[in-house]
């Protein structure tokens, strides 16, 4: 439905922005938050460096690139080990480190070996703090460094994001395990919005002159990161954080050509399914023999889900994978719901984060 471009917000735009921007500084996390999770990493890492002897130890995900919100209690840490390289070897360490944290008292150890990416998770019953251990996921902290350089070159991503992530937990569609999108997914999907405002606000780093380089198995990590010579990149832009709340979701609810395109933060544009041959996406082949894709249940996924977000690096991989049937639908309904709430209510706020 196209028919919507130009429309505009109805509420007044600058108390609108006022509002948006007190509430994006209130889901900032407070020093205390801060401080707990700084204690318990610091614990974990004496027992990873405890059991494995000059093994680096590494935050990485939000709290370590400034996207964290208040009441988030995760972490995100990186168990760098020489000579563990495949998936069996980073199983295995999972294993390990899931005997040590219970051995150490940690509440709730839950090993995931054979997940995509090895995990241990734990708490950390001191501070409360959720853990994720993972074994050599380097991809992971390179694109948390990614992000973090994006975050320095415009502060309006980070604004944009601590709305879009506490819109998305009010309105339970920020959960992979059930359908829907993670924290990092949506991280992408606004820098892809201010990477293709009409006058960007974030450029694409991958496709400027790298000055990082660091290769990861078969996948070249290279982008500028020279953040001082494109600080001010984005002054050229002057949109409020209340106009890119609302392109946000008006890009989500009716601009985006959800059967066409992936999106590419590498590009800073969208691709073509065709291009990247995600429109036959790996599904289950027993569904596709027996009649195609419309025998197969609502929950399969054998067509290509709609939201396709490419990973930076990793270029096989779409952030978009978790969606299926039902909650493509849902997604939508909730993306649609906020930019109709945006476009016609005086005062949108307590219905746009209002609880599901
Ligand atoms: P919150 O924990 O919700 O504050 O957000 P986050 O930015 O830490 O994201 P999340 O915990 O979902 O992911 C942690 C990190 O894992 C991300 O920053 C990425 O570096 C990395 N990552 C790489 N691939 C994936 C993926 O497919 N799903 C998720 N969730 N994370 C990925
Ligand atoms: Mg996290």
């Amino acid at each position: 439905d196209r028919s919507h471009n130009g429309r505009q917000p109805k509420a007044n735009m600058e108390e609108l922005d006022a509002a948006l921007r007190q509430m994006a500084d209130s889901l900032m996390p407070t020093p205390e938050e801060r401080a707990a999770q700084m204690e318990a990493f610091e614990w974990v890492k004496s027992l990873l460096q405890a059991r494995y002897p000059g093994a680096g130890v590494h935050l990485f995900g939000s709290v370590a690139n400034g996207l964290s919100v208040r009441h988030n209690n995760d972490i995100d840490v990186c168990l760098e080990l020489e000579g563990v390289d495949d998936q069996a070897g980073k199983a295995e360490v999972a294993g390990v480190v899931g005997e040590l944290m219970e051995a150490a008292g940690m509440a709730e150890v839950l090993p995931l070996p054979k997940a995509r990416v090895p995990v241990v998770k734990f708490v950390v019953p001191r501070t409360g703090t959720k853990v994720d251990v993972t074994v050599n996921n380097l991809l992971a902290c390179i694109n948390t460094k990614l992000v973090a350089d994006y975050c320095a070159i415009d502060a309006r991503l980070a604004a944009l994001v601590a709305l879009v992530k506490h819109w998305a937990k009010q309105r339970a569609v920020n959960d992979p395990y059930r359908g829907t999108l993670s924290s990092y997914c949506y991280v992408l999907m606004c820098i892809h919005l201010l990477q293709t405002r009409p006058t960007p606000v974030l450029p694409a780093l991958q496709q400027l002159q790298p000055t990082f380089r660091r290769a990861v198995g078969q996948w070249t990590c290279e982008f500028c990161d020279n953040i001082e010579a494109l600080r001010g990149f984005g002054a050229v832009n002057c949109e409020s954080l209340a106009q890119l709340v609302w392109a946000f979701f008006e890009y989500w609810a009716w601009r985006h050509n959800y059967s066409h395109d992936v999106v590419s933060v590498r590009l800073g544009a969208c691709l073509h399914k065709d291009d990247k041959d995600w429109t036959r996406r790996i599904g289950n082949e027993r569904h596709l023999a027996s009649g195609g894709p419309a025998a197969c249940p609502p929950a399969c996924r054998c067509l290509p889900s709609d939201v396709c977000i490419e990973d930076p690096f990793e270029l096989s991989h779409d952030l978009g994978r978790t969606v299926d049937r039902q909650t493509r639908a849902v997604l939508h309904k909730e993306f649609t719901r906020a930019a109709t709430l945006l476009r016609d209510a005086d005062d949108p706020l307590d219905l746009l984060f209002a609880p599901y």
